[in-house]
């Protein structure tokens, strides 16, 4: 069990909303401010007239390192606690940092009579208060959940904190995709949450009858879903299919479509797909254009899966010629996570998936970087093997889900150039894995490889700085995933295979360049010569 910590500024409930989420599970609570004043005889005022800011954060590191030894509980920490990178590491070492958020309208609200308050002891302390916001703010964004407070009663921040740190079946974390549009959907995401599946899917899906998809060896999880489902009396019919890149074909869908038509589903029925991401792709396609169109419900059951590809709706499958050439967007109506599915996955498929989130962290969010850098430090995945303890994982997945639903939300069909930043190391991924005949590697793997690429591209480019492409090699190479090229492809064989890619125009490429850690652009225009010099770098002959 670890630490809960409460980042935000003053004013944004950390205390209260801290010692309600400590009653409610039953944990210890510890307030930072209140215990400083307690250990030093003095109040915060005092102790920064006496000594100044300075010596108040040093109060805080220490303090920060003894509650560190004591018994998980949830912590209210100071508002500056974020100013020292040391404070910050040591947070994400021992717990998991949750930032609440509140406009300097709300804070002001709360703040304007306080006379305990130092920092807004200026002549305007409204433009104080706005400068510490925005100062602080990319700080307060490295946490590993934000919530938006401003609209919510402490009861109602008290409950989204509790489902953040320990979801559960009957209270999941939940994350809208889409909001407020006819195509939104929910992707729940709890450990257990498959014994919850019939009544989650009965209650948000309109179907009266459905298929379920999946492995021949994922039939232990399917078998009492189906059956639960029966016994709301949902009339289902199970299909398999075996797994493998190669599945993701015209023949397949084919397949699925009879199959379908033969299980009697009409437009008012629905698909149900449990699997990796190639059954969740390949299912999607189906529900896609299957009597043009039916609902369709993803329970992804690889990391790779719930991290990106069950949410989003780019649904595809393959052709000879390249990765994902004929497909759709076709949102899913809901989506279910449960990581406890993970137990059973093969750790190079933990791998695989840990390859997606390197991708999300290194190109747009610094502090799941830092979080995915910790977790292999602890030694949660080393080139040996991983440690499934749920406990670990399921926040940081969650994590990636809600990056992910942030960009589809803003960008559904990759028009605005936000959602193509999700594409970092998959000009050059997608072209090994065809170069590869789909064999061989893993997506991830080739992601992986694919990153280092693109990040020695933007090197070359000047785009990216030397330190961010030293710190990718470092991670990928202890995840135990591939920094470079596999021998044997050589550069011209993949630049051929980049003939396809979708972000291609005429001669030039445009790809996803890194600028800093956790941000990145699209850059058009990149001359196939470039390219092959970036490939050559990592090994390509
Ligand atoms: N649509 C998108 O946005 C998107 C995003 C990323 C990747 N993708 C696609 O996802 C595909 C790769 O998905 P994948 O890596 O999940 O591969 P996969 O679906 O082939 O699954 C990997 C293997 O794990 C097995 N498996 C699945 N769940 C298991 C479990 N719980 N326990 C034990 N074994 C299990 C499968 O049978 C299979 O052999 C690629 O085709 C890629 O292009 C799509």
């Amino acid at each position: 069990m670890k630490h809960l910590y409460l980042i935000g500024n003053m004013g944004s409930g950390k205390t209260t909303i801290g010692k309600q989420v400590a009653e409610s599970l039953h944990l210890p609570f510890y307030d930072m401010d209140a215990l400083i004043e307690q250990a030093s005889g003095l109040t915060i005022p005092e102790i920064f007239a006496q000594g100044g800011e300075a010596q108040f954060r040093e109060l805080e590191s220490a303090l920060l390192r003894a509650i560190i030894q004591n018994p998980a509980g949830v912590v209210a920490t100071g508002g500056g606690v974020v100013l020292s990178e040391t404070n910050r590491a040591l947070m994400r070492q021992s717990g998991w940092v949750v930032y609440l958020k509140a406009s300097p309208r709300t804070l002001w609200q709360r703040l304007q009579h306080a006379q305990n308050r130092p920092l807004l002891k200026t002549p305007n302390p409204y433009e104080t208060l706005e400068t510490i916001v925005r100062t602080r703010e990319p700080l307060y964004q490295e946490a590993d959940w934000m919530l938006e407070v401003d609209t919510l009663s402490p009861a109602q921040a008290t409950d989204a904190v509790r489902r953040v740190y320990h979801p559960t079946p009957d209270d999941p974390l939940a994350v809208q995709v889409l909001p407020h549009q006819p195509s939104g959907y929910t992707v729940f995401v709890a450990p257990a949450l498959r014994n919850r599946a019939a009544h989650l899917i009965a209650q948000q899906c309109r179907f009266t009858r459905a298929a379920l998809l999946t492995h021949p060896a994922l039939l232990r999880w399917a078998e009492p879903i189906q059956a639960a489902m029966q016994s709301l009396d949902i009339p289902v019919q199970t299909t398999t299919l075996r797994s493998g890149e190669r599945v993701k074909s015209l023949r397949s869908a084919e397949r699925l479509y009879t199959q379908l038509l033969q299980a009697g589903l009409d437009r008012s029925g629905l698909l149900l797909v449990l699997g990796g991401g190639v059954l969740g792709d390949l299912g999607g396609f189906v529900a896609a254009t299957y009597m043009r169109g039916i609902p369709y419900v993803q329970i992804p059951t690889t990391l790779l899966a719930q991290v990106d590809s069950s949410v989003g709706g780019k649904v595809a499958v393959d052709l000879p010629q390249g990765k994902n050439l004929v497909g759709a967007f076709h949102q899913p109506a809901l989506v279910l996570i449960d990581p406890e599915l993970l137990q059973t996955l093969p750790t190079r498929h933990w791998r695989n998936g840990f390859a997606e989130m390197l991708k999300y962290g290194i190109a747009l969010h610094k502090g799941l970087w830092r979080r995915l850098q910790a977790m292999l430090q602890a030694g949660v995945l080393t080139p040996r093997r991983v440690r499934k303890d749920l406990g670990m994982w399921t926040l940081p997945i969650a994590q990636c889900v809600n990056l992910k639903a942030q960009i589809v939300s803003e960008d559904e069909r990759e028009v605005s150039g936000k959602r193509v930043l999700l594409n970092f190391g998959h000009t050059v991924g997608h072209a090994l894995e065809a170069a590869l005949h789909y064999r061989d590697w893993l997506h991830g793997e080739a992601i992986a490889a694919g990153m280092i690429a693109e990040a020695e591209l933007g090197n070359i480019l000047g785009v990216t700085p030397d330190e961010v492409v030293r710190e990718l090699y470092e991670t990928v190479a202890q995840a135990g995933l591939p920094t470079a090229l596999p021998s044997g492809v050589d550069a011209e064989t993949l630049l051929n295979a980049m003939r396809h890619d979708k972000k291609r125009t005429g001669d030039a490429l445009n790809v996803v360049l890194l600028t800093d850690i956790g941000k990145a652009r699209l850059e058009p225009n990149i001359p196939l010569s470039v390219m092959r010099e970036a490939l050559k770098r990592c090994g390509a002959s």
